[in-house]
């Protein structure tokens, strides 16, 4: 293993880590998948479900991940195996995979966003939003914007991480949180907006008794995606710090900032949309884009609102991107001693590669690799990475979690002790049935929409 000897990096300051989590955690996951979500899985019911899987799952498995991460201080398939032994570094492959994955159309999206951003500085959309998504969503554009999406991803983490990934999430999450708040106070003043917030903040319990079986696996894919938990970006961005810190205090102040921004995210989106007589938006990838830029076509200063909107959405996706590509890079440079800038070049290529038939193919103009792409990786790659990681360390390496989290917290105490049973028993099982859901919700994708689609 060539790496050992180089000198690895680590992060500069205590911000720079949390920045960098804070950077991979908000990003599309928020502000697109979050709402459409919302929208799809019945408003308010599935924000409370939500919310109580970032709680009970989200925290604990994110200091799961960290503890790994520091304790081993290397990328994430070397971390698995010097804690669980060779087999575990499988787990590890996998990681790896739903990187190439995510990623490959997390890029095609992250193209959209900068195409309704140069939308919003020339008014390309204002005509009609649907047929712009349509003609932006799928084909050779969508190509050449996913091209350059990737490119700049590649470009940021060539860099490494003190030069690249840390100082680029210091200027972009700051202004991340600014626009947002900003949006939102705006959005209080839309007239007619009050529905939204009814709509998104008042839950109907009937929805959630009659349809939990796909409420569940979709609360729990989004509580991985939103937390970017699941496939080692926070084993490795925690390989990069030092013991001091307070790993329970840094999770605790992450998933604030990262559920803070989903409910932000609401309360900009829905006003928006009922003030402008849309209502929530339909199902489907395409929703919140053609919705919102249907808002802003409408409302007074709405292009002003678009540009501030789609380039803070342009930074948030791109902050998370990087962290995506990370854990690929940082697994070939450790553990093949490749040059950094080089890795990052042929790894972000076969991703472009992966997300090409994302970008071309198109189901009468929705996107529909997309969801092929995207309910595989999220309710069933990223519960399934999450559990096996949350086994290995609870019901194996409990001891070994436990000392490394009390360093830079002193004694752990009993809440330790909830820590390792809260995650041996109940989160591990309610994933599972989760999963088990997550599957069947799959298989009716594929035998309902994707096959007959092939088919033609
Ligand atoms: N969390 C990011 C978002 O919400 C996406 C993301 C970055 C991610 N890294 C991840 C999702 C790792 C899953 C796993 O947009």
């Amino acid at each position: 293993m060539a790496g050992i000897d180089t000198i690895r990096e680590s992060w500069a300051t205590r911000a720079g880590f949390i920045l960098a989590a804070v950077g991979s955690a908000v990003g599309l996951g928020n502000i697109w998948r979050f709402p459409f979500q919302v929208g799809q899985e019945g408003g308010a019911a599935f924000l409370l479900m939500y919310l109580f899987f970032i709680l009970l799952i989200g925290l604990p498995a994110m200091l799961v991940e960290f503890t790994v991460g520091r304790r081993t201080n290397l990328n994430a398939v070397g971390a698995l195996r010097k804690i669980g032994g060779r087999t575990w570094q499988y787990v590890g492959g996998l990681f790896i995979m739903i990187g190439f994955i995510i990623l490959s159309y997390y890029s095609v999206i992250g193209g959209w966003v900068l195409r309704y951003f140069t939308g919003s500085l020339t008014g390309g959309y204002t005509a009609d939003s649907e047929a712009y998504f349509v003609e932006i969503a799928t084909g050779f554009d969508t190509l050449l914007f996913h091209a350059i999406f990737m490119a700049l991803t590649v470009g940021i983490v060539a860099l490494g991480i003190k030069q690249g990934i840390e100082l680029a999430v210091k200027l972009m999450v700051p202004s991340i949180i600014a626009i947002m708040v900003g949006l939102a106070i705006y959005a209080v003043t839309l007239p007619g907006g009050a529905e939204g917030y009814t709509y998104y903040l008042s839950p109907d319990f009937d929805v959630l008794a009659s349809e939990w079986r796909s409420i569940v696996p979709a609360a729990a894919g989004q509580a991985f995606f939103t937390l970017s938990l699941g496939m080692g970006v926070m084993i490795t961005y925690a390989s990069y710090l030092s013991k001091d810190r307070n790993l329970a205090e840094d999770s605790g102040v992450i998933i604030g900032f990262d559920t803070g921004i989903a409910i932000l995210t609401g309360l900009i989106v829905f006003p928006i949309l009922f003030a402008a007589g849309l209502g929530a938006a339909e199902p489907g990838p395409g929703a919140i884009f053609i919705a919102l830029a249907g808002a802003f076509s409408e409302i007074q200063y709405g292009l002003v609102l678009g540009v501030l909107f789609f380039g803070m959405f342009s930074i948030a996706a791109l902050s998370s991107a990087i962290s995506l590509l990370e854990v690929v890079v940082s697994y070939v440079v450790d553990e093949y001693g490749m040059n950094r800038p080089v890795a990052t070049s042929i790894i972000g290529g076969g991703i472009f590669l992966l997300g090409v038939p994302v970008a071309l193919v198109s189901d009468g103009g929705n996107p529909i690799v997309i969801d092929l792409y995207d309910i595989l990786a999220a309710e069933i790659l990223l519960v399934t990475g999450g559990i096996l990681v949350m086994v290995l360390v609870a019901w194996f390496h409990a001891d070994k979690a436990l000392d490394e989290l009390s360093k830079g917290i002193g004694s752990v105490g009993i809440l330790g002790s909830v820590w390792i049973w809260l995650v041996r028993v109940p989160v591990i099982l309610v994933l599972l049935i989760s999963l088990a859901l997550a599957f069947l919700g799959y298989y009716e994708f594929l035998s309902d929409e994707f096959i007959p689609f092939v088919r033609g």
